[in-house]
């Protein structure tokens, strides 16, 4: 057959069809967007269509232009929802600036290099711990038994919640970012699937978010009651121009932070021990040469992105690539296409742990919404993988890893790993 049969054409791409997604990134479609559509057309069955954009340069010019390209105007999921709707759900992750600026003013210095570094020691005796019970056993799913446990602890200790809510905020968490997952939000509540418009006023249309508010409406009362050395403290004392945040907002605050923190540090060390294990060369090089670890957890972050995109909305009309955005329109970025963007990164495709430069779109960059949380995931990521090299050269694949359902999140189910 010739080789141009297969390859994929325009009319093919679909980036809303998530049961391609459950099989893999359409990497294929990706590249063919890149080279002839980079402004592309996507009709969507349940909405109104987006322009997707997919070359690096461009995700990075959207990122950074907050007044033409909106996270506030229509929110930064890709559903359609009412302006009341994107009200009720608007955390700090869906303003512009200003307000953007004096709600992340707030919790800045939690997050800054020196406030994070002092949790190297206590995120270290945790991996210890987790890995070497866990690696005593000859199989074992690598999601459930380590990254799942480590992020929520941390954010645990940051937030000042009880260790053991852990199990339960990671639940919640599964079921709002897995809302196009049966298996993590539950059949009758399949965001694509289900009429789940009663729930459109709630973050990802979740349920779960509700007992996400219930949840930190009492450990803000709590706070209010007994402040402490913590993030929801400093939440509940805040001063926005004179107002301290309302309870909605404090809540819709909360959530943003134990959501950010958690499944995308999860999802980044088992998307980082998959790629390590089925490029065994690069993980032989990692484990003889330790030094490489810094590079290693770029590369890990660009190869795959916890995130696929986020959501923007074009405030005019914008012309380019001889293409016209209008005013009002949804806009896709695309951080796993610019990843692989080969004017950026030479040999894109080749996962190279010790690829330097590396200005990876995973965090995104350049725009006021920058993660928050970078420093914090480049380090637990790092000292995971030095807490991981004793084990790395004797853990092999024991079977194909369960994908998420979703087009925006990079999500591994379970990634059974056999211990040599
Ligand atoms: C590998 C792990 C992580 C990845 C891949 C990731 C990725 C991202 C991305 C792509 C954005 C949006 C960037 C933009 O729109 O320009 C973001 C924002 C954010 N992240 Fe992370 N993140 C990670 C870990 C964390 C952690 C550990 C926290 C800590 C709580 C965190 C908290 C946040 C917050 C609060 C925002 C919103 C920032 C804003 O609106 O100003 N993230 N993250």
């Amino acid at each position: 057959m010739p080789v141009k049969a297969t390859l994929p054409e325009l009319r093919d791409v679909d980036l809303t069809d998530l049961e391609v997604w459950v099989e893999g990134v359409p990497h294929d479609w990706f590249t063919l967007l890149r080279n002839e559509a980079p402004v592309f057309w996507q009709d969507e069955v349940r909405g109104r269509g987006f322009w997707s954009l997919t070359r690096y340069d461009d995700v990075v010019a959207a990122s950074k232009d907050y007044e033409t390209f909106s996270s506030e105007t229509g929110g930064t999921s890709l559903m359609d929802l009412t302006p009341e709707q994107i009200e009720s759900r608007k955390s700090m992750l869906d303003t512009d600036p200003p307000r953007h600026t004096r709600l992340r003013d707030i919790v800045n210095k939690g997050f800054t290099p020196r406030a994070v570094n002092a949790y190297e020691d206590r995120i270290r005796a945790l991996f210890r711990e987790i890995m070497s019970q866990a690696f005593e056993r000859s199989e074992l799913d690598f999601v459930e038994e380590v990254a799942t446990e480590l992020p929520m602890r941390i954010l645990c200790e940051l937030m000042g919640t009880p260790l053991d809510d852990r199990r339960y905020l990671i639940d919640l968490g599964n079921r709002m970012l897995g809302n196009t997952d049966p298996d993590h939000a539950g059949e009758e509540f399949v965001a694509d699937r289900a009429d789940l418009a009663r729930y459109a006023h709630l973050p990802f249309s979740s349920p779960a978010a509700l007992e996400m508010f219930e949840y930190s409406q009492k450990l803000g009362d709590e706070r209010r009651r007994e402040p402490r050395d913590d993030i929801t403290t400093k939440l509940i004392e805040a001063d926005v121009d004179g107002d301290r945040l309302s309870v909605h907002e404090f809540n819709l605050f909360f959530l943003l932070l134990v959501t950010a923190g958690n499944e995308t540090t999860r999802h980044a060390m088992s998307n980082g021990l998959q790629a390590l294990l089925e490029h065994s060369a690069e993980r032989d090089r990692l484990v003889a040469e330790p030094a490489l670890i810094p590079t290693a957890v770029d590369e890990i972050l660009r190869w795959a992105p916890s995130l696929h995109h986020f959501r923007r909305t074009a405030t005019r009309d914008v012309e380019l690539h001889g293409g016209t955005i209008h005013a009002g329109d949804k806009v896709v970025l695309w951080y796993v296409s610019g990843n692989r963007d080969e004017t950026q990164f030479p040999a894109a495709f080749r996962f190279d742990v010790g690829r330097a430069p590396n200005k990876h779109l995973a965090f995104g960059m350049g725009g006021p919404h920058f993660c928050l949380g970078a420093h914090f995931a480049r380090l637990e990521l790092r000292v995971w993988l030095e807490e991981l090299e004793p084990y790395l050269g004797r853990l092999e694949l024991a079977g194909s890893p369960a994908r998420l359902r979703s087009n925006f999140f990079h999500g591994i189910k379970a990634l059974p790993v056999r211990v040599r």
